[in-house]
Formats: C-alpha cells, sequence, structure tokens
C-alpha cells in the first residue's frame, strides 16, 4: 500500500471539522477518518512496510492524529446537542411577544351590518352566481337582446358571449321567483362587475345589496317605510332620503334613492362630486314582464325591488372619500377598522 501523509491527512480532518454543520455531518466525518477502512486505518495498514524506525514515527502521529480527532468530535458534538431549545434558559416571566391579528374588512362589517337589519325587519338572505348568463342578467329582467337599454351597464363579457360577469344584483331576483312563489321577502348581496372608468365614487368592482318584497299590495310606501328604517339603523341617526323618477327596465314605476353625503354633512366633497347627494340606490315597483318571465301572474303580484350600492353606505358610515381604498390593499387605510 502507498504510504499516507499524515500531515495532509490532518489538514483534510480539520478542514472538514471546520466546514460541519450539524450532527449528520460529524457522523460522515467520523466514518470517513476513525471508521473501519477509513483514513487511520490506512495509516496503519501501510506501517508494516516501513523500516523500524519511520515505522515508529508514523505510528506514533496516526495514534495522535486519531486521539486528535476523537477528541474534535467529541467536543464539536456536544456543542451541536446542546445548540437545541432544551438546553436555553428561558425567562417564563417575560411579557409575550404581540400576535398581529387580523380582522373584518370594511366592506365584510358593512355587509354584516345590513344583512343584520334586514333579517330583524323578516327578509331572508339569497345568493347567486358571479358568473352569470345572459338571459337572467337581462332577458328575464325586461331587457332584450339588442335593446338601447343594456347600455345601462358596461359589460366585461365573457369568450362565448353568452356568459358575463353579472353588472347587477337583480338576476337573482328572477332566479329566486322561478323557483319560489310570492309571498317573498329576500336580500341578495353580492359583488358585481362593470367595465368602466374608476373614479372617488366608481370603481370596476364593487357590492350590491338587491332586495325584493312582493305580496297582494305591496307598495312605495311600503318601500319608503322599509328604506327610512334600514338607513336609520344602518347609520344610527335620522338621515335624509330623496326619490328621483328614473328608469329601469324591470321596474316600474322606477326611481333612483339619494341620501345625503355624511362625509361633508351636504356641503359638497369629492365623494358627493360635490352635490351634497349621493345616488345609494336604484328602486321600483317590479315590472309586470318580470313576472312573467318567472312563470308568475302579473295581476295577481305586487312589490318592490331595490339594489344598492354597498361600498357607497360604507363610504357614508366610516367616512371614506374615495372607494378605490377599498380594493387597494393598504394596510395604513385597512388597520383602521
Ligand atoms: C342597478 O344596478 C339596478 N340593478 C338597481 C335596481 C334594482 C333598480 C332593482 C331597480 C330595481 P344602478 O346601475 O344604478 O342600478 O346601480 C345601483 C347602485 O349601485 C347605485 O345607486 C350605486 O350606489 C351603486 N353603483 C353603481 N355603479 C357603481 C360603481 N361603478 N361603483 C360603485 N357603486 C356603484
Amino acid at each position: 500500500m502507498d504510504k499516507v501523509d499524515i500531515k495532509a491527512v490532518k489538514f483534510d480532518a480539520e478542514k472538514d471539522l471546520k466546514e460541519a454543520k450539524d450532527l449528520a455531518d460529524l457522523v460522515v466525518i467520523e466514518r470517513k477518518y476513525l471508521g473501519k477502512g477509513g483514513m487511520i486505518a490506512m495509516v496503519f495498514g501501510t506501517l508494516q512496510d516501513l523500516e523500524k524506525e519511520e515505522r515508529g514515527q508514523v505510528g506514533k502521529e496516526a495514534n495522535e492524529l486519531k486521539g486528535f480527532l476523537e477528541e474534535e468530535i467529541r467536543v464539536k458534538k456536544a456543542a451541536f446537542s446542546s445548540s437545541d431549545f432544551g438546553n436555553k434558559k428561558i425567562d417564563i416571566t417575560a411579557p409575550g411577544k404581540k400576535m398581529s391579528l387580523g380582522h373584518l374588512h370594511p366592506i365584510t362589517l358593512a355587509i354584516r351590518k345590513a344583512v343584520e337589519i334586514f333579517q330583524g325587519m323578516g327578509f331572508e338572505v339569497v345568493e347567486g352566481p358571479e358568473i352569470e348568463n345572459e338571459f337572467y342578467n337581462f332577458d328575464a329582467l325586461n331587457v332584450p337582446a339588442d335593446h338601447p337599454a343594456r347600455d345601462l351597464w358596461d359589460t366585461f363579457w365573457l369568450k362565448d358571449q353568452k356568459m358575463l360577469l353579472r353588472t347587477h344584483m337583480s338576476p337573482v331576483q328572477a332566479r329566486y321567483m322561478e323557483e319560489n312563489k310570492p309571498p317573498l321577502r329576500i336580500i341578495a348581496p353580492g359583488k358585481v362587475f362593470r367595465y368602466e372608468a374608476t373614479d372617488a365614487s366608481h370603481d370596476f368592482e364593487f357590492y350590491q345589496i338587491e332586495g325584493l318584497m312582493v305580496d297582494k299590495t305591496i307598495s312605495v310606501a311600503n318601500f319608503k317605510a322599509i328604506m327610512e328604517e334600514f338607513f336609520s339603523r344602518f347609520f344610527n341617526k335620522k338621515i335624509k332620503i330623496r326619490l328621483r323618477p328614473s328608469f329601469f327596465p324591470f321596474v316600474e314605476p322606477g326611481f333612483e334613492v339619494d341620501m345625503s353625503c355624511l362625509t361633508c354633512g351636504g356641503k359638497g366633497c369629492p365623494a358627493c362630486k360635490r352635490t351634497g347627494w349621493l345616488e345609494v340606490m336604484g328602486a321600483g315597483m317590479v315590472h309586470p314582464n318580470v313576472y312573467k318571465a318567472c312563470g308568475l301572474v302579473p295581476r295577481d303580484w305586487q312589490g318592490f325591488a331595490f339594489g344598492m350600492g354597498l361600498d357607497r353606505l360604507a363610504m357614508m358610515k366610516y367616512r371614506i372619500n374615495d372607494i378605490r381604498l377599498f380594493r387597494s390593499g393598504n394596510l395604513k387605510f385597512l388597520d383602521q377598522f
């Protein structure tokens, strides 16, 4: 067997030990140098071929190296195993680290509050799909294909041109009346999408709450009473509402409902486009064609429907002057709730 250079072995072993990162590395090093067939064993294996004098010298050096490595590995093993948590001292009286807790988004808070109020007035909460088809978003709501009223809603059409991202929550009216006969009293909170430019009071994605109440003799007077009750409870104070005549194909008569702007107290600010009023919902008495599309006899039923912009209500409630903050992901904004 070739002569082994002990100095070179020691040099390599020291380097390996220096680079060892954990117990597993030490096991490998131990095997490499001290194991059966390891470097030290190889040195001893060459002794018989050496001259007597040299044999004594090399044997001595090999023994010294073996002792050195055994000790180094023992010390390092002890150091690695004591670096675990068990041997560290902990001050159990020290105050704990504060966990950062998440919280509800202002829109969620507003939805929950609105739902609670309507449920208190006997309304049931129902849902519908965000990806809607043309029939429920338009046709069933008395907006036939190619009718100019479709332009009231700038629509995100999906590839096949029959499906779309719902532009309002009104499709839920039709879906529900198909399945359930009046008398009925429902609200449907949900996300809607419009292909339009944004500003302080318009986003391309926002929440609406649709409402529908149908029975034999439900009137605009019932609508006003319920809305006044809702707004007063939502804002914890009496607030002003105004109805303006308006057109929606699925109601007759139809109106816009405005409330006085709580951000500026009616003086005018960016949130209300400096008018003092904020348009919060469209509403009206359900159109006979909608009853027909849902398989009901229009003569038998009378009721109102409304669709309100929930983001705008939340803006009023929490004094927020730009709707785009809701979806900005800005923690400085969100942390205030
Ligand atoms: C509608 O969406 C009708 N479906 C409402 C309706 C339901 C009328 C039932 C009659 C009967 P409109 O497009 O006006 O209507 O939207 C309703 C409300 O959503 C508005 O009053 C406003 O508060 C809010 N809104 C509309 N566009 C935006 C927008 N881009 N960003 C934020 N809120 C909006």
